[in-house]
């Protein structure tokens, strides 16, 4: 594991309940413009913070591929599906570049807190175009690079937006939009290159 890539073992802050209050969940969902019957990949899904929150308003028509490369935090996320008795997301072992996810299957990609954490930023956006569907969009939700927020990773770590912006650009994606996302975080909407 490399010094970026989140340890399992703090896996209890990703649900710690002071996280709701400086990264709100309802006020990242209401900005992905979700609805029923819609797939979506979470990528570097954690314990489900997004996911399973996302897995109720795409209802059981829609669903929820929710990936993650380290066993310890799918087998966490797969506890929590159980217990909730959620039947629309699906756990997967895989790779943000190569996702084990069908071709052309998902109407939105969320990479919430993670995109700091890839090794290879162009494999990422290739594999995420090959998942997607033509008109399919992907949110990437990371630290603001300019704050120093206690609870996110170093600031050496951090990613700007305007570099997420630029790579997605010159990689064919169109920016959509650019949010704050709770207190210490933005999220950069794009849509699928052509
Ligand atoms: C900081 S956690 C964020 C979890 C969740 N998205 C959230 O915001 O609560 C990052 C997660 O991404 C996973 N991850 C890191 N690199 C990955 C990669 N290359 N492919 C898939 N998952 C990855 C980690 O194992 C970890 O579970």
């Amino acid at each position: 594991m490399h010094e970026r890539r989140f340890d399992p073992a703090m896996a209890g802050k990703l649900d710690a309940p002071e996280r709701k209050t400086w990264l709100p969940v309802e006020a990242v969902l209401a900005r992905l413009a979700l609805q029923p019957d819609l797939a979506v990949a979470d990528v570097g899904a954690g314990t489900g913070y997004f996911a399973l929150p996302i897995a109720e308003v795409v209802g059981a028509s829609g669903k929820v591929y929710a990936v993650d490369v380290e066993p310890q935090m799918l087998a966490k996320l797969q506890a929590r599906v159980a217990e909730s008795h959620t039947v629309n997301v699906h756990c997967v072992h895989g790779e943000a570049s190569a996702t084990n996810i069908p071709d052309s299957s998902c109407d939105l990609i969320l990479m919430a807190n993670v995109w700091h954490e890839f090794d290879s930023h162009p494999a990422v956006l290739g594999e995420a175009a090959r998942i997607l569907k033509p008109a399919g969009r992907i949110a990437i939700l990371d630290w603001c690079a300019d704050l120093d927020s206690p609870p996110g990773p170093p600031k050496a770590h951090r990613i700007a937006k305007r570099d997420v912006c630029d790579l997605l650009a010159a990689s064919g994606w169109k920016v959509l939009y650019i949010a704050d996302a709770g207190m210490f975080s933005y999220l950069v909407m794009a849509s699928r290159p052509d």
